[in-house]
């Protein structure tokens, strides 16, 4: 894992951005791996900058994204689907047909999570995956557990997630209590992956990300594994380094 430690969140938009316009430029049809959530936001302000000043063209670049949650409708200010269209899609020149969300309300859940596996290796597989990362340790919706799910499935959020992730909602119950999550496996095959975590409430699991044991219980410690990881921090997340 190469580690690097930013001042600003500015900063940080930069240096993920300038990793993934070298990416386009060399690949120009290129597969991208998406994450949602706060974090990768001034990554996503920093490729509309680049896309606006000339510099990426997003024509021929294909993704796919980490997660969304069961059953929410697309077009809820929460949804995943929604994020991507308001804070990326809208913003650049990227075909909406090359742009793969999990569905959230599918007839048949299994076929769903197959054809979005099958959909990512027909595409040649994930050149460049982005991620954040949860404070209890997960990546996408794969949390903490006694397994590493090896492909895309529906996943159960723990109390944690729901804890965290119901400042975007009215209450903690109106928060879906599933999601369909590439997996583990998933997303281990990506090529080259960056992690990006900021904040205090990230400093634990970025510690044992990098430096804890390599276990289910952290599943952002697999990335241990893994050939090729950036990891790129504030200076909050990275305080107990
Ligand atoms: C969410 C998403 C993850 C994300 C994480 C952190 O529940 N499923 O993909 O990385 O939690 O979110 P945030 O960046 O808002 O802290």
């Amino acid at each position: 894992m190469q580690i690097h430690i930013y001042d600003s969140l500015g900063q940080i938009g930069v240096a993920a951005g300038l990793r993934v316009a070298a990416m386009v430029a060399e690949k120009p049809d290129c597969v991208l791996g998406l994450a949602t959530g706060s974090t990768p936001l001034p990554l996503y302000n920093e490729l509309v900058r680049l896309y606006n000043d000339g510099i990426v063209d997003f024509g021929r670049v294909r993704t796919f994204n980490l997660d969304e949650y069961a059953g929410i409708d697309i077009s809820h200010e929460q949804s995943y689907h929604r994020f991507m269209a308001d804070n990326l899609f809208s913003k650049i020149n990227i075909n909406p047909a090359n742009t793969r969300i999990p569905n959230p309300s599918p007839q048949d859940i299994a076929a769903e999570c197959a054809e979005y596996d099958a959909a990512i290796e027909s595409a040649g597989g994930i050149d460049l995956q982005i991620l954040g990362i949860g404070g209890n340790g997960h990546i996408a919706f794969n949390e903490p557990g006694s397994v590493f799910p090896r492909s895309t499935h529906l996943a159960d959020l723990t109390e944690d997630t729901i804890e965290a992730n119901k400042r975007f909602f009215a209450s903690a119950d109106d928060v879906p209590k599933k999601a369909l999550t590439m997996g583990i496996g998933s997303i281990m095959k990506a090529r080259s992956i960056i992690i990006i975590a900021t904040g205090r409430s990230k400093a634990k699991a970025v510690k044992q990300m990098t430096s804890g044991d390599v276990t289910p219980l952290c599943p952002a410690s697999v990335l241990q594994f893994h050939p090729c990881v950036t990891v790129i921090l504030d200076r909050e997340a990275a305080e107990l380094l």
